[in-house]
């Protein structure tokens, strides 16, 4: 998979692509990015990359010029992804990450300032994303939070150890707690079910708590799924222990 990123200060992005996993996918040859600076398809002495809005008004905005010219030249065919990050744009889910985990060429383009000339969204852009409801200064963290998201999702990139099997959203549940040596600290044990080694238990304990978790945190999370009798009978005998 190749992600291309446009962006005004890619120095942002650089030092998290040397580390950790997102390190090892591209050792991997899963996953190939590439870090372009917008400044580059300017044709000006000064790099221009922004102008004053028209109508008036506070802040700047990116030109089209710069940014038409850059995804010409990154040569996307027609099944590219050209995403804007936008606090306008659709919520980051895992869903949403495992199917842009699938796209052969990604194109993102972070905005800065006000934002991007409203040409470059209707007539490049084929997907806007948001990475939450808040708004962050320009679109390169947002970058590396959907790259981030994309490199775990790849094949080979999570060892068994930190397998994402369980992890929060994965079944559209939030994950379960965890727990590591020692068996008591300052007074506060370990629940005895994960001392057995009897997996059986321990699973069904883990998922247990992961049904309770959510449903005291996300319940929106269990509408997507059919919930067992049993199921239903862990969250009230939960809601009644909370009362
Ligand atoms: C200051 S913001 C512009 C916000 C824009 N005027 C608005 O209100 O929708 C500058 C850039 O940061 C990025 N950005 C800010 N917040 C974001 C978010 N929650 N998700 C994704 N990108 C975001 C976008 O690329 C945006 O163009």
């Amino acid at each position: 998979m190749k992600v291309d990123v446009l962006a005004l200060f890619p120095e942002i992005i650089a030092p998290a692509l040397h580390t950790g996993i997102i390190r090892r996918v591209q050792e991997h040859e899963k996953l190939n990015i590439n870090l372009y600076n917008l400044r580059d398809w300017t044709t000006d002495k000064h790099s221009t990359v922004d102008d004053y809005p028209y109508g008036g008004g506070a802040g700047m905005i990116l030109k089209p010029e710069p940014i038409f010219a850059a995804v010409a030249a990154l040569n996307p065919t027609s099944d590219a992804q050209i995403l804007y990050l936008t606090p306008q744009g659709t919520p980051l889910t895992q869903p949403l990450v495992e199917a842009l985990s699938l796209e052969a060429h990604i194109i993102v383009l972070c905005g800065r300032y006000k934002g991007i000339d409203e040409r470059v969204r209707d007539s490049l852009v084929t997907k806007e994303i948001s990475i939450g409801d808040y708004v962050l200064s320009g679109g390169e963290i947002p970058a590396l939070v959907l790259i981030d998201a994309i490199a775990r999702v790849l094949p080979g990139a999570l060892g068994d150890y930190e397998s994402a099997h369980d992890d929060s959203f994965s079944k559209d549940l939030l994950d379960h707690p965890h727990y590591t040596r020692p068996a008591e600290y300052a007074g506060i044990k370990v629940p005895d079910v994960l001392l057995t080694g009897h997996h059986e238990n321990i699973e069904k304990w883990r998922h247990a708590e992961a049904i309770k978790r959510t449903a005291q945190r996300r319940p929106d999370l269990l509408e997507n799924i059919e919930l067992t009798d049993e199921e239903v009978a862990i969250i009230d005998e939960s809601k009644v222990n909370q009362n």
